[in-house]
Order: C-alpha cells, then structure tokens, then sequence
C-alpha cells in the first residue's frame, strides 16, 4: 500500500524546527513505512529563522505568525517548537482548531499551563503527542522492555539521568532557556525533565513524594551587548522520589532518581537509564550507544553482561542493523511512531509521549519546586 502524504507545518523554525526538516529528507531510511511526511510550512517571527527553510524544497509558505499555520487546512499535522512561554496559547489554538500535532516538552511552562493545555487536548479531536526522543535509543527500547517484562523481581532502585555541560561557560550568552520568564521557574526540568520522565512514567514508576536538590549555579550571564543579565533558571536539579512497581504488581515502595544537569562536567549530553532489582538489572547510556548491559546472579557469581542491541528501534529501516545509532536516528525513530500510530500502524512497538505523561511530569516538576522551598519531600498536587 502506498505511503500516506502528511503535509507538515513547523511552528518556530529554530533548533528543533531545523531538525524536523532534515529528518523528513531522509525518510527513505524507514522501511515500509505508513506515512510520507515532508514538510510545507513554516511559521516563525524571525526572517532568518524562517530563510532557512527557504533550502527546503517541499516548504511553500513562510509566516511571520502561528496562526496561518493553525488555520490553514491543507496541514495535516504541526509541530510546536517554541520557547515555553509561548506553548499555551499556541498548543490550545491547535487543538481547539483539531489540529494533529506533536507539541515540544515541557508542554506548558509550568503545572497550571500543562494542566489548561492537556484539558484542551482532552476535549479535542486532535491527534497529539510530546516530543521525547532519547527512549528510541535501541538500547534504551531494550532496557526499557526488560523492565516491563518483569524479569528484575522486586524492584531496589530506578535511576533515569539527563546531563549536558552545554551551560559550564560562564561567558555563553544569556537566551530565552536561561530564563524563568521564558523557561518557567522549573528551570532546567522544564529543558531535560521529560526526557528522564518519560521512560519511569510509561513503565508506571509515578512518584508519590518528591524531595528535590535545586541548584542554580551561574546566576548572571553576559547580555547582548556583554552587560550581566540575571540567568534566574535551576541549572541542575536532581529529585529523590518514591515510588512503586505497581504496574506489575507491587506496592512496596522504592527510591527513583530523577537528575537533570545542565552543567554535569565530562558530559556532552548523556541520557541514561538504570533499574536494578532482586532478581535483574538494567542499565544504558547514550555515551555508549551501541550497548546495554544487564545484571543477573549465576552460579553463585554476580555478572553484569552486555548486550549488543544493533540498529533495532521503534520502526524497521534499510540501514543495516549492525550499524551504529546516533540522536538524529533517534529523533526520527520517534516521528515514525508519532506518525504511525497517528495512522493506527504502530502496534505494540514504542510509542511517543503522551500529553497525560507530560501533565504527570509536571506534577512532579512541581512538587519540587515546592520541595526546594519547604526543604522536605511534597506529594504530587
Ligand atoms: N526534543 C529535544 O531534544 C529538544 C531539544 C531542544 C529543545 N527542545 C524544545 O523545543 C522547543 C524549541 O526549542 P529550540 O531549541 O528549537 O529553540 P530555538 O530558540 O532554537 O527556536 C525557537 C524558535 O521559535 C521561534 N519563535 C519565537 N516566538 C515565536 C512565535 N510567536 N511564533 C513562532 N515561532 C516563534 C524563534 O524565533 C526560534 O526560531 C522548546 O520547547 C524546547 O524545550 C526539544
């Protein structure tokens, strides 16, 4: 059957705009696929951001505001990829519009934005999904299934892991993500938080309590013409939480660890995950992609193996599965979930986030903030 045409509008041709477009011009990567994305449409203040797409061919209007985009119906789908203070307004215009679209985390800038947005989803026909890529690591798919399927027994600890060093120069520019005004007060959860979110929630790991470590380190950063702007943001926060293997039967609680750095020296930008039980364990890491290990007692003897999981992720591809997998394979592994279930073909392979999963992570990210305050562990609101 031949692949459906998705007609895709971007909403903010920045960083993750760019993306989009580059991975829908390597489409033929994915086998058998049910759809046929490309990209159409972008919508951005910035003339450069928007000259940009002016090298992709498919791209035939170039607005200066949102809401052509969001009022045009020959688009199938959209994808929101702006600062955080801007994700209300915009994702509810969307979905009240029935628009489908994959919305960028945090998905509102903060708990009550998440909240109205995610009531505006629910009351809509949209089809509509969180951007979270780092799951889609074969590695990640992998561990991810070893978890669900029970085989770690009763369950010590979870630790899922989120830490770049994009933020150790204290001479970088000041931007929108280094402000609570643009960012939201949940500073750097509102950056990193769903991509250590997003694999705990899908496995049922929902925190009771939270107590958070909030640090912000570098508290002024050099404006456009070099004067000290207040950088006002949480550069690192890691969350102690309780939690339960409830999903697979148990209520005993556990710890998880939740960690998001902005500055982790020795990082690049390393996303992890690792679940460690009485009878398994579990662990991977982006800064090793090509492996996961897991944990098991034999013969007496405690051995952690590693397995090599090749080129295996959500969907089947041309590149051979010996090849090794990187983020912009990761990226467009979660548009081919996000496009295949939109048409009902994912199955029971991996799916994108959820709007709930994000409205979930925002409960946390809130019982932080209200941690580092209260200087105890808060329940979820
Ligand atoms: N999934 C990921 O790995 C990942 C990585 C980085 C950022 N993000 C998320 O993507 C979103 C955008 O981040 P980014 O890094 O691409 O930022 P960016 O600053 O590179 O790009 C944002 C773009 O939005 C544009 N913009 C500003 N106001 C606008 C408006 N009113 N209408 C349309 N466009 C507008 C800006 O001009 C800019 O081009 C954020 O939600 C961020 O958290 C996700």
């Amino acid at each position: 059957m031949a692949a459906r045409p998705v007609r895709i509008g971007v909403v903010g041709g920045g960083l993750m705009g760019r993306e989009l477009a580059a991975l829908c011009g390597r489409w033929l990567h994915l086998s058998g696929h049910p759809a046929a994305p490309e990209v159409v449409a972008v919508a951005d203040p910035n003339p450069a951001a928007r000259d940009w797409f002016r090298g992709v061919p498919s791209v035939t209007t170039f607005a200066d505001d949102w809401r052509q985009l969001v009022d045009d119906d020959s688009i199938d789908v959209l994808y929101l990829a702006v600062p955080h203070n801007l994700h209300e307004d915009l994702y509810i215009a969307a979905a009240q519009a029935g628009r489908d679209f994959l919305g960028e985390k945090p998905f509102g800038i903060d708990l009550a934005a998440a909240t109205r947005i995610v009531a505006a989803v629910d009351a809509s026909s949209s089809f509509v999904r969180v951007s979270s890529e780092m799951p889609f690591f074969p590695g990640a798919l992998r561990a991810s299934a070893y978890v669900a399927s029970g085989a770690l027994g009763d369950i010590l600890d979870v630790r899922s892991q989120f830490a770049h060093s994009s933020d150790i120069d204290r001479g970088k520019q000041i931007n929108w993500k280094r402000r609570a005004e643009t960012c939201g007060e949940i500073g750097v959860m509102g950056d990193l938080g769903m991509h250590v979110a997003h694999v705990p929630l899908r496995l049922g790991f929902t925190p009771s309590t939270v107590y958070a470590m909030l640090d912000d380190v570098v508290q002024t950063r050099p404006g456009p013409t070099g004067e000290p702007v207040a950088c006002d943001t949480w550069d690192n926060a890691l969350l102690a939480c309780r939690t339960s293997d409830s999903a697979r039967g148990s209520s005993r609680p556990f710890s998880m660890l939740w960690e998001t750095r902005r500055i982790a020296p020795g990082n690049m930008n390393s996303w992890s995950f690792e679940a460690l039980g009485m009878d398994g364990g579990v662990r991977f890491n982006t800064r090793n992609p090509t492996v996961l290990e897991r944990f098991a007692r034999r013969d007496g003897e405690q051995v952690w193996e590693t397995v090599q999981p090749g080129n295996v992720s959500a969907w089947p591809m041309i590149s051979g599965g010996i090849f090794e997998f990187g983020f912009a394979d990761a990226l467009l592994q979660m548009w081919a979930s996000y496009l295949a279930e939109r048409e009902g073909e994912l199955g029971d392979r991996f799916a994108t986030a959820t709007p709930h999963e994000a409205l979930e992570a925002h409960r946390v990210f809130d019982a932080a903030l209200r941690s580092n305050v209260s200087g105890s562990a808060e329940s979820l609101g």
